[in-house]
């Protein structure tokens, strides 16, 4: 078989990993052969591929980003879209696709494998918000990386008496904002799912200080002030429709100073928690994700998913996985909120 491989969307870490999972096992154990589409969607839509072998996946395990590279092109809103990237399929000789993305590239995937194209995908977003599996690769690191940026604030903080307000990615889901800020003891998290409340915050804040200790505000960039009670800026869209975020950071940053008298500062750490290696729990997620992907491409199956359930990689329908985002559950929230204030 000849067996195309694309990453999608967000870059995260683990995304090499993968791809050397499928090429090292797809060519050792099946002897089959591989073609990279480049930048996500981009590559089969415009024909643009790069060869994909043994010698391409050599020593790429701990590097972060993506060899193929990445984009966010949504090829179901290009005119004949799904035409074009079955013609381009067929003249590059390929029999079936292993995508790598998260909602939006594994959203085009599922239409694909409806249209008759044998497409498996993998879960990959630093967000962990892909619904049927239990974490998906990246968001351990980017964890991680929020952690080691929150211990160092802590410490900033004590020295001077300030609110500082670390601003974590996570548009719909605020799974990073609160395994950070459970992980590095913060005194408020803020996330999507929970619009809130700008004077409680507030409280929350004042009781730190009363109790000598500086505060460490967890938001997450999609997070929002429950309606009427604080104006955001609406940002652009991209080709899934998605607003750019960052600046709830910022506008806290301000509302928090004004409301409480005390210095407050901010900390965007954007794209640095994309960037880079990978931890060791990532690299093992992804090496499995990616060892299951070929299983199930070799075995004929299409329109599925692997998954990680509890510590089983399964395959699940594309479009249960599709269907809806996982978000955080009022439940998990409310274990975080013991510690708050
Ligand atoms: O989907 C992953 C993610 O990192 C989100 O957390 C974030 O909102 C978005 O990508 C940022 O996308 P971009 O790098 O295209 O601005």
């Amino acid at each position: 078989m000849r067996i195309g491989v694309l990453t999608g969307g967000g870059d995260c870490p683990g995304l090499n990993a993968v791809i050397r999972a499928v090429v090292r096992k797809g060519v050792a154990v099946y002897g089959h052969e591989f073609v990279g589409f480049r930048d996500g969607w981009k590559g089969p839509l415009e024909g643009e591929t790069m060869e994909l072998g043994i010698p391409q996946v050599r020593g790429i395990l701990p590097r972060g980003g993506t060899i193929l590279g990445s984009s966010r092109t949504n090829p179901l809103k290009v005119a004949g879209g799904v035409d074009r990237i079955r013609d381009n399929l067929l003249s590059a000789g390929v029999d079936a696709l292993i995508a790598i993305g998260g909602e939006d590239t594994l959203g085009v995937a599922t239409k694909l494998a409806e249209a008759g194209l044998t497409v498996v995908g993998v879960p990959k977003t630093i967000d962990n918000d892909l619904g049927a599996t239990d974490y998906t690769f990246g968001f351990d690191t980017a964890v991680q990386i929020a952690v080691e940026a929150i211990d160092r604030l802590h410490t900033t903080a004590e020295s001077h008496h300030r609110v500082l307000i670390v601003e974590v990615m996570g548009r719909h889901a605020g799974w990073i904002a609160l395994h950070s800020g459970l992980a590095g003891g913060a005194n408020v998290i803020l996330i999507p799912e929970r619009p809130f409340d700008i004077d409680k915050v507030c409280d929350h804040i004042k009781h730190r200080f009363a109790s000598h200790y500086s505060p460490i505000v967890v938001v997450a960039e999609g997070a929002q002030p429950a309606e009427g009670t604080m104006a955001l800026q609406e940002g652009e869209l991209d080709a899934f429709g998605h607003v750019r975020l960052g600046g709830i950071g910022q506008v806290l940053e301000r509302e928090i100073q004004e409301r409480t008298g005390f210095e407050s500062r901010q900390t965007v750490l954007g794209h640095v928690q994309r960037g880079g290696t990978p931890t060791a729990y990532d690299r093992v997620l992804a090496t499995r994700f990616g060892l299951h992907a070929i299983d199930a491409v070799h075995e004929g199956d299409s329109g599925v998913m692997v998954a990680l359930h509890g510590t089983d990689i399964v395959r699940v329908s594309l479009a249960e996985a599709t269907k809806q985002l996982k978000t955080v559950p009022v439940e998990r929230y409310a274990e975080a909120e013991v510690f708050f204030g």
